[in-house]
C-alpha cells in the first residue's frame, strides 16, 4: 500500500535488504521454507523494507507467488484474518464477496494448484471453512491446519512462495501458531515468511521462534544520522541545513517522524508538491513541531479541517483499512462530498486507495499509517466512540453477518468497545447483551477453526456480559473445553469449576455431572487417575438416571477407556457397550468410533484377537470415512500391536506404515511418533533391522516428546538391533538416554527398558544379571499381561540361563512360560519357547530335540522371522554336527550365516564361524 505523494529515497537499509533477499534465494534454492520475523517500532521501515523487497521480486524474471496479510486490530486480533487474506488474494476474491462467487474462484484456483483430486475435496471445505463458507467441518486443528499448508505446499512445489505477515503485534494466538506449524512441516517447500511486528509481540509471544534452524530475525534499529539526512534531502530538496538538522536530531532514527514532518509542512503550506517533488515556498522560519511521533500526528490531525478530522475519526473506528460504502453508513458532517474529502485527505499523505489488482481490499481506502489510525482514534471522546462503534456494528451486522461469519468477531468487538465506552447508559444492558450474542458467535466460529485460545477468551468475554447464572455457566462449561482442547489444564479446570458450581447453586443436577466428568477428563491426563475416575464414576451414576444422551454416552466411552488403564476390566467392559448403544443411537460418529477401539481392546486383552482386529480394523475405516483423525491414528496404533502379537508382522508393519503418514498428513506429532516407535519391533523381528534404525532416526528429538515416555521407551527396544550387530556402545547410549523408565510407575515403560537391558548385560557377558533383569518379566505380565518387553525379557534370561548352564533355572523359566496364559503370549515369543526347548532336549542328549528344533525353524519361517530363525539354524546345526551328521549341519550354517550376514549380526556370524572351526566342514562365503 503506498500513497499517491513522492516516496522518501530508500535509505540505510542495505544490509537488511541484502540479507532479506540473500535468505529468498536460499529458500528458493534449498527448497527449503525459512521464516524471517523482523522487528521494529512503530514507523521504524518494516513495511518499507518489505515493498522495497516487493519491487525486488517484481523485478525477478523467475515467477515468485506473492502473498500479503495483515492482522487486524480489533479487540485481541480477529482469527486467521492475515491467512484467509492470502488466501482470497491467491484467489482473487474481494473481501465481502458474495459466497457463490466465493465458492467458484476458489474452486478454479484449487483446480489450477492441486490436480490430485482427492486432494482437492479434501482441502476445498477446510480453506473454504477460512473463508467463511463451509460450516460443518471438525474442528480438529490438525485437520484445518494440514488441509492449509498442503494448499501453500502445492503452490510452492510449481513456484518458490512468499508469505509477508503485517502487524504481527496484533496476531490471533491461533495465526502464531500456524506460522510455526507451516515452517515446521512445510520444511521441504520453498517457502519464505516473512513477519513483520513491532516489539510488543516479542513480549508477547517469548518462544516464538527460538530453536527453531530456519529462523532468522532482523531487528530494524533507528536510522543513522547520515542515512536520516540523505532520506530528508531526498524527499524535500534544498532545505535549509539547520531546519533539516533540527528535524533529523528530533527524530531519533525513526523514519517516519521525518515523513510525518515534511507531511505538517506540506499541511501548513511551507511546502509545495509540484508533481513529484516538493519544494520549499519560503524561507521556513522557526520550525513548530512536536517531538514525539504521536504528538506529531495529533498536532497534524487538530490542524485539519473539522469534516476532513470528522472523516478520518469515523474511519479509525471502522479499522485500519475501509470502504466507502462503510464510511457513508456513519453519520456525515455535511460538508463537502465524502469523494472530495477522500481526494483531500489522500494529497495529504494520510490515506491511500489500495490499488493493488489482486488485493483483496482493491478499491478500499487505508490509512497509510497504522498509528495515524489510532492517534485519530485516541482523539474521539467515549460519548463518540460509542455512537460510532454501535453504528458500525449494526451495519455490518445488516449487510454482512446473513451470509457470512468471518467477519463476526470484528462486529462483536465493535458492540464490546460501544459498551465499555459507556457502561451506565440507559441502552448499556441491550448493547452488552447484543456484544454478548455475538462474542459467542465469535466463539463458535473461532472453536470451529481450532483457535482454541481465542474462542476461550471469547467464551469468558461473553459469560462477564451475562447476569443469568445459567447462561454464565454454561459459557464458562464452553470456555473449558477450549481451554481443554488447546491443552491448557489449569484454565480449564478453573472453568468447569466455576461452571459447577453456577450449575449447581441453580440447582440443576444433570449439567453439574456433565461438567464434573469433563473435568475429570482433566484430572486424568494430568496424572490423577484415580480420582478422576471416580469423579467421573460419580457423574456416570447422575447422568445414566437420566433418559441416555450425548453426553452420557461420551463419559462412558471414556471412562472405559480409563479403566482399561488402571486394569479395571469388567467395569471398562461394561461402559463401553453402553457408550456403543447410545452412541449409534444419537449419532455420535467420534464417540462411537472410539468406543469401538476400546471394545477391540478389551476382546484383545481376552484373547478374542479375531473380534479384535474385525472391531478395530472396522473403527479404522468408519473413522477414516468420516475423517475422525484421532480415532484413525489411534485404531491404526492398535492395530499394529494386535497383527504383530498375532504373528502378523508385515501386515503389522503395513497399517503403521499407513498410520505414520497420516499423521504427517494431519501434522500430529504425537501419533506420528508413537506410530514410528511401534513399527521398530516388528520391523526388529522380521530382520528388517536397517529400516527400523532409519525409522528410529526419523522421530524427532526424543527431548523434545517430553513427557511423552511410552514412545521413548519403545523406541528403546530398537537397541535390540545394536545389541545383536554387536554395536554396545551405541546400546548404552540408548539405556541411558531412556535411563529414567527404569523407575516409570508405568509397567509397560519399566518392561521395555529392562528387556532392552538384560540383551545388553547378556552381550556383555554379565549373565547373571541379564536373567535377573530378564526374569521380572514374570512380575510384568502379572499386571499388565503380555506385551514385547515381556516378550523380550523372557527370552533374555532363557539366553542367560543358558549361558550359565543353569538347566534347573532353563526348565524352571520354561515352565513359567508355559504357564502363562495364551492371551499373554505371542506367536514369536511361542516360536523362540519352542526353540528354547528344543535346546534344552539337545543338551539333556534327548532325540525330541532334532523335531523341536524342526518345529521352531518353521515357525520362525512362518512368521519371516529372520534372526530367530539364524538363532535356530546354528543350534540346530550343532547338534547334527555332534551327531556326525555334517553334511546336514553345512546346509543348516550356510543358510544361518547368510541371514546373520544380510542383518550384519557380527557377534552371532562370529559365534556361527567359531563353531564350525570345531569342526571339519567350511561355511560357504557369502556372495559379494
Ligand atoms: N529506510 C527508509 N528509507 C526511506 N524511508 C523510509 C525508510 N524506512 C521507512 N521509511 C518511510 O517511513 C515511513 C514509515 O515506515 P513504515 O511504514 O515502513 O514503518 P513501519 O515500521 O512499518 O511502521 P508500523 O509499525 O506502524 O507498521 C514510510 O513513509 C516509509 O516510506
Ligand atoms: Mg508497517
Amino acid at each position: 500500500m503506498r500513497g499517491t505523494g513522492k516516496e522518501a529515497p530508500f535509505v540505510g537499509r542495505d544490509r537488511e535488504l541484502r540479507q532479506v533477499k540473500e535468505l529468498f534465494h536460499a529458500t528458493a534454492d534449498e527448497r527449503r521454507a525459512r521464516l524471517v520475523s523482523i522487528v521494529g517500532l512503530a514507523g521504524i521501515g518494516k513495511s518499507r523494507l518489505a515493498w522495497e523487497f516487493e519491487k525486488y521480486i517484481d523485478g525477478l524474471a523467475a515467477d515468485v507467488l506473492w502473498h500479503r496479510g495483515r492482522c487486524l486490530s480489533y479487540g485481541e486480533g480477529v482469527t486467521y484474518w492475515a491467512l484467509a487474506e492470502m488466501v482470497r488474494r491467491r484467489c482473487e476474491i474481494v473481501e465481502g464477496e458474495n459466497q457463490a462467487t466465493t465458492a467458484t474462484k476458489l474452486r478454479a484456483t484449487l483446480d489450477k494448484y492441486m490436480p490430485d483430486a482427492e486432494e482437492q475435496r479434501w482441502v476445498e471445505p477446510r480453506l473454504g471453512h477460512l473463508l467463511g463458507l463451509e460450516e460443518n467441518i471438525a474442528p480438529e486443528r490438525v485437520n484445518l491446519f494440514a488441509a492449509w499448508r498442503i494448499f501453500f505446499e502445492r503452490i510452492a512445489e510449481q513456484t518458490p512462495t512468499v508469505m509477508v505477515f503485517e502487524e504481527m503485534q496484533w496476531a490471533d494466538a491461533g495465526l502464531v501458531d500456524f506460522i510455526e506449524y507451516l515452517l515446521e512441516w512445510s520444511g521441504r517447500h520453498p517457502i519464505y515468511v516473512l513477519t513483520l511486528a513491532r516489539p510488543e509481540f516479542g513480549d508477547r509471544h517469548p518462544g516464538w521462534g527460538s530453536a527453531k534452524r530456519s529462523f532468522n530475525s532482523l531487528y530494524l534499529e533507528p536510522l543513522n544520522a547520515g542515512a536520516m539526512d540523505e532520506l530528508l534531502g531526498g524527499l524535500v530538496p534544498g532545505l535549509p541545513e539547520d531546519i533539516r538538522a533540527r528535524i533529523r536530531d528530533r527524530a531519533e532514527g525513526i523514519p517516519l517522524y521525518a515523513v510525518e514532518t515534511v507531511r505538517m509542512m506540506l499541511d501548513r503550506g511551507t511546502l509545495r508538491r509540484e508533481g513529484n517533488r516538493y519544494t520549499l515556498t519560503g524561507p521556513v522560519g522557526d520550525l513548530d513541531v512536536p517531538d514525539t511521533l504521536h504528538a506529531l500526528i495529533a498536532a497534524r490531525l487538530d490542524a485539519l479541517p473539522p469534516a476532513e478530522r470528522g472523516l478520518l475519526q469515523n474511519a479509525a473506528v471502522l479499522g485500519q483499512s475501509f470502504s466507502t460504502e462503510r464510511l457513508g453508513a456513519l453519520a456525515q458532517s455535511s460538508e463537502g462530498s465524502l469523494d472530495g474529502l477522500l481526494e483531500s485527505l489522500m494529497r495529504k499523505e494520510f490515506l491511500a486507495v489500495q490499488a493493488d489488482p489482486q488485493s483483496p481490499e482493491r478499491g478500499q481506502y487505508t490509512f497509510l499509517q497504522a498509528l495515524v489510525q489510532k492517534v485519530a482514534y485516541d482523539t474521539l471522546s467515549k460519548r463518540e466512540r460509542k455512537a460510532r462503534h454501535l453504528e458500525v456494528a449494526r451495519h455490518l451486522e445488516a449487510t454482512w453477518a446473513r451470509d457470512a461469519d468471518e467477519i463476526v468477531e470484528v462486529v462483536a468487538s465493535h458492540y464490546l468497545d460501544a459498551y465499555r465506552a459507556e457502561p451506565g447508559d440507559a441502552d448499556a444492558s441491550e448493547i452488552r447483551e447484543s456484544a454478548r450474542r455475538l462474542l459467542v458467535r465469535a466463539g463458535q466460529r473461532a472453536g470451529s477453526l481450532a483457535a482454541t485460545g481465542e474462542a476461550e477468551r471469547y467464551f469468558v468475554q461473553a459469560s462477564e456480559l451475562t447476569e443469568d447464572p445459567v447462561t454464565g455457566a454454561e459459557l464458562r462449561e464452553r470456555a473449558g473445553e477450549m481451554a481443554w482442547r488447546g491443552g491448557a489444564a489449569v484454565t480449564a479446570t478453573a472453568h468447569y469449576e466455576a461452571a459447577i458450581s453456577l450449575f449447581e447453586r441453580a440447582g440443576l443436577r444433570h449439567p453439574a455431572a456433565r461438567v464434573s466428568a469433563r473435568l475429570g477428563e482433566v484430572m486424568f491426563f494430568e496424572g490423577r487417575l484415580q480420582e478422576a475416575v471416580d469423579r467421573m464414576e460419580a457423574s456416570f451414576a447422575v447422568l445414566s438416571g437420566d433418559p441416555p444422551d450425548g453426553d452420557l454416552a461420551a463419559l462412558a466411552a471414556q471412562l472405559a477407556r480409563f479403566h482399561y488403564f488402571l486394569g479395571h476390566r469388567e467395569r471398562g467392559a461394561e461402559r463401553v457397550e453402553l457408550a456403543l448403544d447410545i452412541a449409534e443411537s444419537v449419532d455420535q460418529p467420534e464417540t462411537l468410533a472410539q468406543a469401538m477401539i476400546t471394545k477391540g481392546i478389551f476382546l484383545g486383552i481376552r484373547g478374542r484377537h479375531e473380534e479384535a482386529m474385525a472391531l478395530l480394523d472396522h473403527a479404522l475405516r468408519y473413522a477414516l470415512n468420516r475423517d475422525i483423525g484421532a480415532a484413525a491414528l489411534r485404531a491404526y496404533f492398535n492395530l499394529t500391536d494386535r497383527l504383530t502379537r498375532s504373528g502378523r508382522v508385515d501386515a503389522a508393519i503395513a497399517q503403521a506404515s499407513e498410520g505414520v503418514a497420516l499423521a504427517r498428513r494431519l501434522g500430529d506429532r504425537f501419533w506420528e511418533c508413537s506410530l514410528l516407535a511401534n513399527m521398530l519391533y516388528p520391523l526388529y523381528i522380521v530382520g528388517r533391522w536397517d529400516e527400523a534404525l532409519q525409522r528410529a532416526a526419523e522421530m524427532p528429538d526424543l527431548e523434545r516428546l517430553g513427557s511423552q515416555r511410552t514412545i521413548l521407551s519403545a523406541a528403546g527396544l530398537s537397541g535390540l538391533i545394536h545389541v545383536n550387530r554387536g554395536d554396545l556402545d551405541a546400546a548404552r547410549r540408548l539405556l541411558e538416554a531412556s535411563a529414567e523408565m527404569e523407575t516409570s510407575p508405568d509397567v509397560q515403560d519399566r518392561s521395555n527398558h529392562i528387556a532392552m537391558r538384560a540383551a545388553l548385560r547378556h552381550a556383555e557377558g554379565r549373565f547373571a544379571e541379564a536373567l535377573e533383569d530378564g526374569s521380572a518379566a514374570f512380575t510384568w505380565v502379572a499386571e499388565i499381561g503380555g506385551n514385547e518387553g515381556v516378550d523380550e525379557g523372557i527370552i533374555a534370561a532363557l539366553e542367560a540361563a543358558f549361558s550359565l548352564d543353569d538347566t534347573a533355572t532353563v526348565k524352571e523359566l520354561i515352565e513359567q512360560a508355559h504357564a502363562l496364559r495364551r492371551v499373554d503370549t505371542s506367536t514369536y515369543l511361542r516360536a523362540h519357547l519352542t526353540r528354547f526347548e528344543a535346546r534344552l532336549a539337545a543338551r539333556q542328549n534327548d532325540d525330541d530335540a532334532e523335531a523341536g528344533f524342526a518345529r521352531a525353524t518353521e515357525a520362525f519361517r512362518e512368521l519371516g522371522a529372520a534372526f530367530g530363525l539364524g538363532l535356530t539354524l546354528l543350534e540346530l546345526g550343532a547338534w547334527l554336527a555332534e551327531r556326525r551328521r555334517e553334511d546336514e549341519a553345512a546346509v543348516r550354517w550356510d543358510e544361518a550365516g547368510g541371514i546373520f550376514g544380510a542383518l550384519s549380526a557380527k557377534p552371532w556370524r562370529e559365534r556361527l564361524e567359531r563353531t564350525v572351526a570345531g569342526t571339519s566342514l567350511s561355511l560357504a562365503q557369502p556372495s559379494a
